[in-house]
């Protein structure tokens, strides 16, 4: 069958993540989505990393504006990240019929109310799983899973450089400039670290979750912002002596004037899951009112981990694009004689 084309834009970390995942589980993908899914084209700045990357294998070019305009590509995968070109480029993409996944939650949560208007006046899809929580299917799960509740409020560690951080300066009491450049060389760090450390990156996240649940607009300007940059090793000893770790939370909870988002450094009781969320990882905690208490947990930053969520967009846009209702329903795209018989 036809493949789908992508065009990928920013083949670093993340975007060289989906590309490995892409070429390695690349039939089971195409089972589950119906067709093949095929990066044809890449832009990035740097075209020899490009070209290593891929082998040759996808047409190279360090315009990115060409590639979003090429009638070739189906989707386009926007992994540049900020809010300056990017916008540009995912507001081009929309304007030429294109189909957008991104990773980029700054920019959705800045301008999404834009964003998001421009792809439904011309009925293309913007798809944003990878913006939030890396690998953790949490917009899915805010988005479909969770459809039929009321949901009281959201909250969760959702910055993987914060809780890695925190854990090693507890761990290991090193000091947190050493560990903020540890994360920075394992890629979980966003691109200027600050937005990671001031708690910018998380409000972003708590602002993409907070809207889906809530059905309200993505309003970051609204959000109450607090890094860990004023916390001190001390904080963090006597917080444990007292029963309680510290974790960055972003938070969105229902109340009788509206919603309020914030995002600061919580103390948590030891005993509670989610203060034994340690490292890179991410967790999710949802209190609605049909389903009551659910909890989402994984690797919330990092190449695969985020190229997952990708990918995965990818999926459902192929999916919903091709026509015949059996791609619609997942299970139904694999092939049952691929089921062996146990023995009992
Ligand atoms: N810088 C982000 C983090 C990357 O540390 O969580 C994933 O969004």
């Amino acid at each position: 069958m036809k493949p789908i084309n992508v065009g990928l834009l920013g083949i670093g970390t993340v975007g060289g993540g989906t590309w490995t995942v892409l070429s390695r589980n690349a039939e089971e993908i195409a089972r589950r989505a119906g067709r093949p899914i095929r990066i044809t084209a890449v832009a990035d700045r740097d075209v020899a990393l490009a070209q290593r990357v891929t082998g040759g294998a996808a047409r190279i070019t360090a315009d990115a504006f060409e590639l979003v305009r090429d009638p070739e590509i189906d989707v386009v995968v926007e992994l540049i990240g900020g809010y300056g070109i990017a916008k540009d480029l995912v507001l081009t993409a929309i304007e030429n019929g294109k189909h957008v996944v991104t990773a980029n939650k700054a920019l959705l949560a800045v301008h999404g109310k834009e964003i998001f208007a421009a792809a439904q006046a011309k009925g293309v899809t913007v798809a944003f799983e990878a913006a939030v929580a890396g690998g953790i299917p949490i917009i899915k799960a805010l988005r479909e899973g969770l459809s039929a509740n009321r949901i009281e409020w959201v909250a969760g560690i959702i910055n993987g450089t914060t809780n890695f951080i925190l854990s090693e300066m507890r761990d290991k009491g090193l000091p947190f400039a050493d560990v903020l450049k540890q994360a920075q060389a394992l890629g979980y760090a966003e691109a200027d670290p600050t937005f990671d450390i001031e708690g910018v990156d998380a409000a972003h996240k708590i602002t993409l979750m907070s809207a889906l649940a809530f059905g309200i607009p993505v309003q970051f300007d609204k959000a109450y912002v607090e890094g860990i940059t004023k916390l001190e090793a001390t904080d963090i000893k006597y917080a444990e002596q007292l029963g309680y770790r510290i974790k960055l939370l972003g938070i969105a909870r229902r109340r009788q004037a509206g919603i309020e988002l914030r995002v600061h450094p919580t103390l948590i009781p030891t005993k509670r899951l989610i203060a034994n969320v340690e490292g890179a990882m991410n967790a999710v905690l949802v209190q609605a009112d049909a389903v009551g208490s659910t909890l989402y947990y994984g690797k919330g930053a990092g190449a695969e981990p985020t190229a997952s969520a990708v990918i995965a967009d990818l999926v459902d846009i192929t999916r919903l694009a091709t026509a015949g209702a059996e791609h619609r329903v997942p299970h139904l795209a694999f092939q049952a004689d691929q089921l062996v018989d146990l023995p009992i």
